[in-house]
C-alpha cells in the first residue's frame, strides 16, 4: 500500500495502521486515536497518537477516485508550496506527504506538516493578545499577503491565490508564557492543501476535486453557488482582506472589526498603495460575512445529511472527516 514520502517522512506502516483503524466520524475513537488540532471549513487537521508520529500535523484528503488523480494534485501541491516559499517569500512549516489506499480501496493523500503550538495559531492567539497587538497581527498578515500580490504583478503568466484567514497563520517562535506580537514577529502559513494558482490565466487545480466531498445531490447547487466564487475570491487582494477581517465574527472577536478595517485601509493607502485596493467599508465586511456564513453552514449541514444518508440508510462508507459544530455569530 505504501508509496510516496518526501521532506517530512513518517513510518508508512504506522500510517497504514492508523488508516485501517480510522473512524472518520469519531477520529478520536479510532484504533490508533487521532487528536484534532483544528477544523477548517472543509477539512480536519489532527495528530496521530502513535509512537513516531508525535510532533506532526496530518490533513487527510479522501477526494480521489483513483490513484491517477493523485499525481496531478501532488504536482500542484508541491508547486504551490515551492512558489510560496521560494518565489513569494512566505514561510511554511516543514512539510511532506504520503499516499496510501484505504481499507475500502480508496486512494488517500495525507498532507503532513510539522506540528505548531496550538496557541500560536492566529485564531487562538487573538484571544490571548491585547487588542493593539491583534491589530498589528492583522497588519503583519497583510504584509505577507502583499508579497503574493507583488509576485502576481511582477511575474508574467503566473498568478497565485492565498487564503489569508487568521486561522491559517502561526506566530513563529511563539512563547505561551508570554503571548506577544511586534513589528519583528514572523509568521508561518499552514493552509496549503488547496493549491490554487493559474498559469497563463488557466487554473491548475481541478475544481471537481472540491465538489467530490460534497453530497452528490448538491453538486449542481455548489457549482452554481460557490465554486466560482470560492475559486476566484482568493486571487483578489481586496476580497482576501475582507475575508480575513470578516472572519473575526466567526472567531468571536467582532468588536475589533472597525479597528481592523481602519488598519487595512491605512495599509492599502500607504504600504500597498501600488495595488490600488479600494477602501473597505463596514458594510462590505458585514454583508460578506453574512453570505459566507450561510454558504459554509449550509454546506456543512448538507454534508452531515449526506453522511447520515450514506451510512445509515444506504449502508455505504462515508469517507470524510467532517468538522464538528462550528460556532458562529
Ligand atoms: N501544522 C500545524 N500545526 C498545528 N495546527 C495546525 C497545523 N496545520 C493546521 N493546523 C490547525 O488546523 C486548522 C485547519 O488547518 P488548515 O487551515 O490547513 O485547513 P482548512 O482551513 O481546513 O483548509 P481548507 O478549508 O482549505 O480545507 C488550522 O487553523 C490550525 O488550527
Ligand atoms: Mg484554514
Amino acid at each position: 500500500m505504501a508509496e510516496e514520502k518526501n521532506a517530512i517522512s513518517v513510518d508508512m506502516k504506522t500510517l497504514e495502521e492508523f488508516e485501517s483503524g480510522l473512524d472518520p466520524r469519531h477520529p478520536e475513537r479510532s484504533r490508533i486515536p487521532a487528536r484534532v488540532l483544528g477544523y477548517g471549513e472543509i477539512s480536519t487537521v489532527f495528530e496521530i497518537q502513535a509512537q513516531g508520529m508525535e510532533g506532526y500535523a496530518f490533513k487527510r484528503l479522501a477526494v480521489f477516485k483513483d490513484r491517477r488523480e493523485i499525481g496531478p494534485y501532488l504536482g500542484n501541491y508541491e508547486e504551490y508550496n515551492r512558489i510560496l516559499a521560494e518565489e513569494v517569500g512566505i514561510s511554511l512549516p516543514p512539510y511532506g506527504h504520503a499516499s496510501l489506499t484505504s481499507r475500502s480501496g480508496r486512494p488517500i493523500f495525507y498532507i503532513i506538516q510539522e506540528q505548531l503550538p496550538p496557541e500560536s495559531i492566529g485564531n487562538r492567539i487573538i484571544h490571548l493578545l491585547p487588542s493593539q497587538e491583534v491589530v498589528l497581527l492583522v497588519r503583519l498578515i497583510l504584509r505577507e499577503l502583499k508579497k503574493v500580490w507583488d509576485f502576481n504583478r511582477e511575474r508574467e503568466g503566473v498568478e497565485v491565490a492565498i487564503d489569508g484567514q487568521v486561522s491559517n497563520w502561526s506566530v513563529a517562535g511563539f512563547d505561551p508564557s508570554s503571548p506577544h506580537v511586534d513589528e519583528g514577529t514572523e509568521l508561518l502559513y499552514v493552509d496549503t492543501s488547496t493549491p490554487l494558482f493559474r498559469i497563463g490565466g488557466v487554473e491548475q487545480l481541478d475544481p471537481e476535486l472540491f465538489l467530490r466531498s460534497a453530497p452528490s445531490f448538491l453538486v449542481w447547487m455548489i457549482r452554481l453557488l460557490f465554486l466560482k466564487d470560492v475559486m476566484t475570491r482568493y486571487y483578489d487582494f481586496r476580497l482576501v482582506a475582507i475575508d480575513l477581517i470578516a472572519n473575526f465574527h466567526k472567531e468571536q472577536r467582532p468588536e475589533l472589526i472597525p479597528a481592523l478595517i481602519e488598519e487595512a485601509n491605512d495599509f492599502f493607502a500607504t504600504e500597498a498603495r501600488e495595488h490600488g485596493v479600494k477602501p473597505i467599508t463596514g458594510k462590505d465586511v458585514d454583508s460578506y460575512y453574512r453570505e459566507d456564513a450561510v454558504i459554509w453552514s449550509l454546506y456543512l449541514a448538507l454534508r452531515k445529511t449526506d453522511r447520515f444518508l450514506q451510512e445509515r440508510i444506504l449502508r455505504r462508507e462515508y469517507p470524510y472527516i467532517l468538522p464538528g459544530k462550528i460556532k458562529r455569530r
